[in-house]
């Protein structure tokens, strides 16, 4: 087992949903760790996600975006784990801006890599996404099914993903890659799926379903995303290593639609079905069993408690998103949905 209880972790877009949520639990772990954030600060990044870490000496953050080398650069030097969260992360909008997902998602893992590489860092984690393996209609993917993203966003996760293995390949770096599926919880921006639906019909607003929602998905707690990332972290020998990072809760938009509207007590004439989104796949599902086995891990969330209790925390934290779906995002809602 790896003794990471003092490392200096690098987290790029801690301050977004995921990242955020990993350096909490990276420093109540690991009390004597370090961890500095450098996030961009895009529409998704958000101070509040660390706000309960202000005057921790254990923790800084660097306003700065990864493909700036001149910042990238004395941050990695500094580091010994690099966990690389930062990237362009909403489908819909790769949809309309496909270049800021190739240069954050593919670019911006270069330069760290590259940094990586100058800087002899001991582990690399690139965090990709289940999507890469494209639209899974059969079995679940395991980490040899080939990669077939067929968006933007998707594309531009597996050329980072690839990029970030071909450093070890190549170079022998100490990189390893993540695939989960998708997260939910506390936090995440409502530009996605649960809590665009949750704060909706708190506000009884129309809950937009694309096309019929019978679209599959795995879900997962970005708790246990988090834990499953530090059982990696923490276990030797995985250097090269793709790892799937599962939850074993396939469900459809309606089933989940329909778990909001009923931990709410919300009517479901709240349903929109809207037009479908471009390329939209219709299955995600991956095989996670080489983590499991690998890494001991499981996790801990079971999805109905979990989907009840994320609810509850967007019905408690009212001030956290209103601030959020303000301005800006106001502006693309009504262009998205013209709702
Ligand atoms: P998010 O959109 O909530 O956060 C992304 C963060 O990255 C933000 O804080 C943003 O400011 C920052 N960022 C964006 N561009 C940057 C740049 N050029 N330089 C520095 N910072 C930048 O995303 P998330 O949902 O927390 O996802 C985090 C990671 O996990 C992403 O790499 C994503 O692809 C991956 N992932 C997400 C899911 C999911 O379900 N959300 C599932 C699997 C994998
Ligand atoms: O699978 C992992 C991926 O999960 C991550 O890599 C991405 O960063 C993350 O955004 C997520 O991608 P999805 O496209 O699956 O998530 P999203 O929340 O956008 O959509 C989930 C499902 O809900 C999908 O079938 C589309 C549908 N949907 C979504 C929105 C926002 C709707 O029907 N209506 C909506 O308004």
């Amino acid at each position: 087992m790896a003794d990471v209880s003092r490392a200096r972790f690098l987290v790029t877009g801690g301050a977004g949903f995921i990242g955020s949520h990993f350096v909490h639990d990276t420093l109540r772990r690991y009390p004597e760790a370090r961890v500095t954030v450098l996030d961009k600060l895009t529409y998704a990044g958000n101070l509040d996600n660390l706000a309960e870490l202000k005057g921790d000496s254990r923790f800084a953050f660097v306003r700065g975006d990864i493909c700036d080398r001149e910042i990238v650069r004395p941050l990695v030097g500094e580091s010994d784990i690099v966990v690389n969260f930062a990237a362009e992360t909403h489908v819909d909008r790769a949809i309309g801006d496909p270049g800021s997902f190739v240069q954050t998602d593919v670019y911006g893992a270069y330069i760290l890599l590259e940094a990586a590489r100058e800087a002899k860092t001991s582990r690399f984690l690139q965090i990709s996404t289940d999507e890469v393996y494209g639209e899974i209609l059969g079995d679940a993917a395991n980490e040899e099914a080939p990669l077939l993203p067929r968006n933007p966003y998707s594309a531009s996760k597996a050329g980072g993903d690839r990029l970030a293995y071909s450093y070890h390949a190549t170079y022998g770096m100490p990189v390893i890659v993540t695939r989960c599926s998708n997260n939910y919880g506390p936090r995440q921006h409502p530009e996605k799926l649960v809590p665009l639906f949750v704060t909706n019909a708190l506000d009884d607003a129309p809950l937009p379903v694309y096309g019929t929602g019978t679209n599959l998905r795995d879900w997962i707690h970005v708790r246990d995303h988090v834990s499953a990332l530090h059982a990696i972290i923490e276990t030797d020998g995985l250097d090269g290593h793709a790892f799937n990072i599962a939850g074993r809760n396939e469900k459809s938009v309606l089933e989940i639609t329909g778990g909001i509207l009923d931990a709410l007590g919300k009517p479901r004439d709240l349903v929109r079905h809207v037009k479908d989104r471009p390329g939209h796949d219709r299955r995600y599902a991956i095989d996670d069993s080489k983590l499991r086995r690998m890494t001991g891990w499981k996790p801990a969330h079971p999805f109905e408690s979990g989907l009840r209790e994320t609810v509850l925390w967007y019905r408690e934290n009212r001030d956290w998103w209103e601030k959020v779906k303000s301005g800006v995002f106001q502006d693309y809602y009504r262009k998205h949905y013209g709702l």
